[in-house]
């Protein structure tokens, strides 16, 4: 796959550092890969500590202008950068579709989406308003403040390479903190091409600053900012297991930490849904990035009576599927990250069918005319699921949906609730009682009813339980980065 970018300054192979385009400190690199291909097309810093100690120090020193900003000012900066991540929509989904392989027709609504957030927080920056408290006696004033939290460290995910940093920089720079970002390995391209504009669009040295490296060194990048105490927070989106470890290993600093983590999404059909309804929601929100999304679907239960009607409607769709590199413009499954993301489905498969699966769609990697690399599989679909299957209790991260039994609401918001994850669920049913009953039972932070879509810049994003804390979007994503302070006044009687 060619890449031509009208704009080719938004191809940056350097860090992001104090204003300055620079190689890391070793001068090491490492090479990006076309998982469409496997073929490596670009190379970046494989930084180490020292890179990311710098990138800190320059955070630090910008903090005290940048927080002392007007809000209206800091706005206005992420209002022309929201402008030039528009404008630049195409260049950008190209490179998100080169590294990431999603297709180019998504890649673009991700620009759109991780847009959305930059405009939303330019708007959210003028409103994080105080309090006055009543005085409990006379001659105090009680007043409360909202201010930035500090030099923030973002860790970032390959699925969503723009909105996932965008919904983590834009509150940051809005709430009056400066950034440190490291992008995911495999996806460094498009934060880096979000920097250039970031940059264009007037920001000042060192208030946001981006560190890439390679997998073996990442943490030792992450590490330097776990262990420094100007890092006042980190916010990170990946798997539970890093998660679990940032919590761990921030505490000798005991930073603030916003956690965006694994899921085991439940979506549940009851017999009296709207079965058409409830196939286009699946299709929504399971094929979304070929299943490597967060809050994709991972258990489907289907009730006994439907069960049959609703396979067959889902197997016509997920048939029609068409999978390919990025460049087709009819593309709707990509390829997978790497080969590691291929293998793991692929063991997910091999194990359902082992304990009592049935094929009903797909179940095979795709290497033809079209789709040919080492990275494609089909789109799946395993009917007679069962919770002895690996695919019931881990994230598959892939385009495969497998369908579970049930005949009563108890059971199925029992199983729906038996995991440690807790992001999102998602139920279709048209009884209005049943709505508010299971939507209530529902142990997640996010819940579709007779919606597959459910994230925007407008809603807070997060989980509970093992899927972790914090909110990102809303007007909650601006208070994860700003502490609360209590004035007490005295002496006024
Ligand atoms: C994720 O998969 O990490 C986020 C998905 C979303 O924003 O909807």
């Amino acid at each position: 796959m060619s890449l031509t970018l009208t704009r080719t300054d938004l191809l940056k192979e350097q860090n992001f550092i104090d204003g300055q385009w620079c190689d890391s400190s070793s001068g090491a690199r490492y090479e990006v890969a076309d998982p469409a291909s496997g073929a490596q097309f670009a190379a970046v810093p494989a930084s180490c500590a020292v890179d990311a100690a710098q990138a800190t120090a320059a955070a630090q020193a910008a903090l005290p202008a940048w927080r002392a900003l007007p809000a209206r000012e800091r706005a206005r900066f992420l209002k022309r950068w929201h402008a030039l991540i528009v404008a630049n929509t195409d260049d950008l989904a190209k490179l998100m579709s080169r590294e990431q392989g999603k297709p180019l027709a998504e890649a673009r609504g991700e620009v759109a989406y991780g847009a959305s957030y930059v405009e939303w927080f330019a708007e959210e920056a003028v409103r994080s308003y105080g309090d006055v408290i009543p005085a409990q006696v006379r001659g105090k004033q009680l007043t409360v403040t909202k201010e930035a939290v500090g030099v923030v460290a973002a860790i970032t995910p390959w699925n969503f390479p723009l909105a996932m940093i965008a919904r983590k920089i834009a509150p940051a720079l809005a709430a009056g903190c400066t950034v440190v970002a490291k992008p995911a390995e495999d996806t460094p391209l498009t934060a880096l091409a979000l920097a250039r504009l970031a940059e264009e669009a007037g920001l000042p040295a060192g208030v946001l600053n981006i560190v890439t490296t390679s997998r073996d060194r990442a943490q030792d990048v992450v590490g330097a900012w776990l262990a420094d105490a100007r890092v006042r927070k980190i916010t990170f989106t990946g798997s539970t297991a890093v998660g679990k470890l940032l919590a761990c290993d921030s505490a000798g600093t005991l930073k603030r930490l916003s956690l965006e983590l694994g899921g085991n999404a439940p979506f549940i059909v009851f017999d009296d849904a709207d079965l058409d309804a409830a196939v286009d929601g699946l299709m929504a929100a399971k094929f979304r990035n070929g299943g490597q999304t967060c809050v994709s679907p991972n258990r489907v239960y289907v009730h006994d009576a439907v069960y049959a009607a609703f396979t067959q409607k889902l197997a016509a769709r997920v048939e029609a599927l068409r999978v390919g590199p990025a460049t087709w413009e009819e593309a709707q499954i990509g390829p997978m990250i790497n080969a590691r993301a291929v293998d793991k489905i692929e063991a997910h498969v091999r194990d359902a069918l082992a304990k009592g699966g049935r094929l009903v769609v797909g179940g095979k990697r795709v290497n033809d005319g079209v789709a040919s690399g080492p990275n494609y599989y089909a789109p799946t679909v395993i009917a007679e699921a069962n919770h002895d299957m690996a695919l019931a209790s881990e994230e598959t991260f892939g385009p495969v949906v497998p369908l579970f039994r049930f005949s009563d609401e108890d059971q199925v918001v029992k199983l729906a609730n038996d995991t440690p994850y807790g992001l999102a669920a998602y139920f279709y049913t048209r009884d209005i009682v049943r709505v508010a009953r299971v939507a209530e039972r529902l142990e997640t932070g996010l819940v579709g009813i007779n919606e597959g879509v459910l994230a925007s810049e407008a809603a807070p994003f997060g989980g509970v339980k093992e899927s972790g804390y914090g909110r990102e979007g809303s007007r909650y994503g601006l208070d994860d980065y700003l502490q609360t302070k209590y004035r007490c006044q005295g002496g006024l009687a």
